[in-house]
């Protein structure tokens, strides 16, 4: 039981997190060997988040044992408002009393019509159109047919590291933030073209600390790629998440943005950013793009849209791309009245000034707190973040950068202990935090004191590291991806 230290202490004692049993705990033991006699193999893995949830209170998890974990996860982007925000909430359930279930696709409705004429009145400059989608997964799937159709022609330059979704083959195979998300299903189509994703801290042809100049990236497409693989003529877009998510929380210079978008101009290539991480919010502005003024001309949303209502999606394009296309976006459960009552009502949430505001102020305790430990801990390689998108780089040592999957997770797990439940994937190296952009900023700092202390117990008896990340240490050889 970890009581909190922020000098402000908790609202209400039954309210702060607070883990009183060994995890699993008890209840949740028997309800995973529930679980694992009749659930998929990779829904089996409960080492990195061991507990089963019984209710959340905005930026709080309880479990059945009764334990209370900080919500730094908040449901992998899609609640950036808390677990039940009020006026979301509200909007779905009157949507689906006075709707129900109904596709969109076919018998349109004025919610709908309400929530695209909001999507687009917050768009970047250029963007004028929305097709409905359900999922990122579909929204990527739109977006590139989109870029081929309004160029005609068939590669799609995308960026290691980056996550699109995994269900289709389409997006596991443009997913390579782990090899495993296409090995697992041979799921390898044509009609891409990789380059590394921009990288400041660690290069892939250097050994050692970076500061690196990120346009060595640009380099390498323009001298190698181009040169040696495929003619930019046939290149018909760039898929690239405008601040690497799952990747771990790389962003990329101004310098970098500027060369890419000069490419684009020159050689007719769509800008297709995928901001269904990154967007509605989670970077400090609407959509990351901003930060570098950049003009898409597809435009993903997903995730942090729902506003922690309905599952629900968006592509948006230019005039150029989405005004004539034969494309179709759509599906049974795309838009249903309920998803978007509560996007629409999320839009609100997002605009009213004060969501933004705490974003800044997320920043900066984290910057507070965690930043210096590049300087204290000799494994913490590297502390990055843009608003509430936040990753923290483990390596076994500071002169090699060598990476350290299994000081992140002990990090993890122990932050699991002490109440604190952040983003992780065993097998990586970059432990991640994604508040909700609403969470409370003296619970979001006693995370961060939490998470600080937790590193610093690690380090001074850090566990050994696999000779090499191909023989990494996973339990089982499990991941899990998002
Ligand atoms: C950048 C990005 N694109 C697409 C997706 C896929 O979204 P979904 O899980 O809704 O299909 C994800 C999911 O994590 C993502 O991070």
């Amino acid at each position: 039981m970890n009581s909190p230290t922020s000098p402000s202490g908790p609202p209400t004692p039954d309210l702060w997190p607070h883990v009183s049993t060994p995890l699993p705990g008890p209840k949740s033991a028997e309800l995973f060997a529930r679980m694992d006699k009749v659930a998929a193999a990779p829904m089996q893995d409960h080492d990195e988040v061991p507990f089963v949830e019984v209710r959340k209170e905005d930026c709080l998890i309880v479990d059945v044992d009764g334990n209370v974990f900080a919500d730094l996860v908040a449901g992998w982007g899609a609640t950036p408002y808390g677990a039940t925000p009020a006026t979301v909430t509200e909007a779905v359930v009157a949507a689906q009393r006075n709707y129900g279930m109904e596709i969109t696709d076919y018998v349109q409705n004025d919610i709908a019509i309400e929530l695209a004429e909001k999507l687009v009145a917050i768009a970047p400059p250029g963007i004028t159109r929305v097709m409905v989608s359900l999922s990122g997964t579909l929204a990527v799937e739109a977006g590139v047919k989109l870029a081929r159709e309004a160029t005609g022609r068939p590669m799609i330059l995308v960026f290691h590291g980056q996550y699109h979704g995994e269900v289709t083959y389409l997006t596991a195979s443009v997913s390579t933030d782990l090899a495993e998300v296409n090995s697992a299903s041979s799921a390898y189509v044509g009609g891409l073209v990789f380059a590394p994703y921009p990288q400041q801290f660690r290069a892939p042809f250097h050994r050692g600390p970076g500061p690196y100049d990120d346009t060595l990236y640009m380099d390498f497409i323009e001298e190698w790629l181009l040169v040696h693989q495929v003619e930019p003529t046939q290149i018909a877009g760039v898929l690239i998440e405008p601040v690497l998510g799952e990747g771990g929380i790389h962003v990329p210079s101004a310098a970098f943005w500027e060369r890419l978008t000069a490419a684009c101009d020159r050689w007719g290539w769509k800008l297709i950013l995928d901001e269904v991480q990154t967007g509605m919010g989670r970077c400090g502005t609407v959509f990351a793009g901003e930060h570098w003024d950049l003009r898409p001309d597809i435009l993903l949303l997903g995730k942090g849209v729902a506003a922690g209502g309905q599952p629900i999606a968006a592509v948006m394009a230019t005039e150029e791309v989405m005004g004539t296309t034969d494309v179709h976006g759509g599906g049974t459960f795309a838009w249903t009245p309920a998803a978007c009552a509560g996007a629409s009502a999320g839009i609100d949430v997002l605009t009213n000034g004060e969501t933004l505001a705490n974003v800044a102020r997320i920043e900066e305790t984290a910057r507070r707190i965690l930043s210096p430990l590049v300087d204290e801990v000799e494994q913490v390689g590297d502390v990055r973040m843009l608003g509430a998108f936040i990753g923290i780089e483990f390596v076994t040592d500071k002169a090699s950068i060598k990476p350290a999957p299994e000081f992140h997770r002990v990090v993890h797990q122990e932050c699991v202990n002490r109440g604190v439940l952040g983003v992780t994937q065993l097998g990586k190296w970059v432990y991640r935090l994604q508040p909700p952009l609403t969470m409370p900023i003296e619970l979001f700092e006693w995370a961060c004191e939490t998470i600080a202390d937790v590193i610093r117990d690690v380090a001074a008896n850090p566990p050994p590291e696999a000779p090499s990340l191909l023989e990494r240490i996973a339990p089982d050889g499990g991941t899990r991806r998002r």
